[in-house]
């Protein structure tokens, strides 16, 4: 069969689909292939599917067309306990019954490993997440960040090949939350555990994926690794959801070795990289991050398009100045310049001139 495809593929998706109710789906024609090791993230909007695609690959929903692969075998033919998948729930579902120290020990013992075993290896799971003092509480007793801490020990405390995790760092303050996720990253390295990672947080998706797949309505609607997907998105779903964008709207005028002529709504011209528009007379969006609009017109090509710009706001931020524009009829166009010391402070009720090279204005789908 398709054996040489999936040769060095851990997890694999083929044209997966799920209907919960025979009608729509909320999973459509899902492809992905995971190599060992990898550190992967599901990023997308409330209801996206990120848990479904978890659920199914846990084995825990079947998928309603398509065949999930792990280590070259279809999901649904390994037993439950032969998957070696350490999870960890949307909701840390703990044993409210069982103290911490025992919620660790379960896996174990499904496993039939012997006590002192156990023992080691609960006592290692808990000193990684900081809950080495807390052993001999049950989970009503600990905070709804030390019960995350915990699902997430009970998750790697079998030392398992793949580990799935639902946003595992929703209930933590911000700075816990940002050393779980640095631990989190450096346990998967050392342990070379592959991982399938889910959050709405995009920072926290950029800063621990190998790859990030971001979602919307049933599809990955791009996957790659973090600052290709900051650089080079796609398509306007991606751009706009993944970090600071200005888009401005027109109709593409001609496209000649790889720099399409937009023409902006307004009537004015700009120069783009045609990403996905392919003729004249398309509409387009088009996308230029802030931190990429140049506000000095000699740092630019002398023959590159420059747009007229009226500066409504400058917001003083420390490391960073924020300047909000009026360009081509958008009155939230945002320029960001970093605090130097030559850096020119703009005036609000200034009329400046901006451009950029064409590769970081990106023409997108309408
Ligand atoms: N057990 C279920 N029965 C019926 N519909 C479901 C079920 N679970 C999820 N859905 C629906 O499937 C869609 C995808 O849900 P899913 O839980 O996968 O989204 P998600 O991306 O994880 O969202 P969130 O970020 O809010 O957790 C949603 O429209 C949801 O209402
Ligand atoms: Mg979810």
């Amino acid at each position: 069969m398709a054996r040489d495809q999936t040769n060095d593929a851990f997890v694999e998706f083929q044209r997966v689909q799920k209907s919960y109710d025979g009608e729509t789906l909320v999973v459509k024609d899902l492809n992905l292939s995971m190599p060992k090791g990898e550190f992967l993230t599901m990023l997308g909007p409330s209801g996206s599917g990120k848990t479904t695609c978890l659920m199914m690959l846990a084995g825990f929903e079947t998928a309603t067309h398509g065949e999930i692969l792990l280590d070259g075998k279809p999901i649904n033919n390994i037993p439950p306990h032969k998957r070696g998948i350490g999870m960890v729930f949307q909701n840390y579902a703990l044993f409210p019954h069982m103290t911490i120290a025992e919620n660790l020990s379960f896996p174990l013992e499904v496993r039939k490993l012997g006590k002192p075993e156990r023992e080691a290896k609960v006592k290692r799971a808990l000193d990684m997440v900081q809950m080495g003092a807390f052993g001999g509480r049950r989970p009503a007793q600990l905070s709804g960040g030390q019960q995350q801490r915990v699902a997430l020990a009970r998750a790697l405390v079998f030392e398992p090949e793949l580990v799935l995790m639902d946003e595992p760092l929703g209930a933590l303050d911000k700075q816990l939350r940002e050393h779980m996720q640095f631990e989190i990253k450096r346990i998967a390295d050392n342990l070379g555990i592959t991982v399938v990672y889910v959050t709405h947080d995009q920072t926290e998706a950029l800063t621990m994926s190998d790859r990030v797949a971001v979602f919307n309505d049933g599809r990955i609607q791009q996957l790659a690794p973090p600052d290709d997907l900051y650089e080079h998105p796609d398509n306007s779903f991606v751009a706009q959801f993944i970090g600071e964008n200005n888009t401005l709207e027109g109709t593409v005028k001609e496209i000649n070795d790889k720099i399409a002529l937009v023409q902006l709504d307004d009537g004015e011209v700009i120069d783009c990289m045609p990403v996905n528009v392919t003729k004249a007379g398309e509409r387009t969006r088009v996308s230029i991050r802030p931190e990429r609009v140049e506000t000095r017109k000699e740092r630019l090509n002398p023959d590159a398009h420059l747009l007229k710009a009226e500066v409504l706001e400058f917001i003083y931020m420390g490391d960073i100045f924020r300047t909000r524009l009026r360009v081509a009829g958008n009155d939230d166009f945002i320029v960001k310049t970093r605090n130097a010391p030559d850096t020119v402070r703009l005036t609000p009720g200034e009329t400046i001139e901006i451009g950029w090279l064409p590769e970081d204005c990106r023409a997108l789908d309408a």
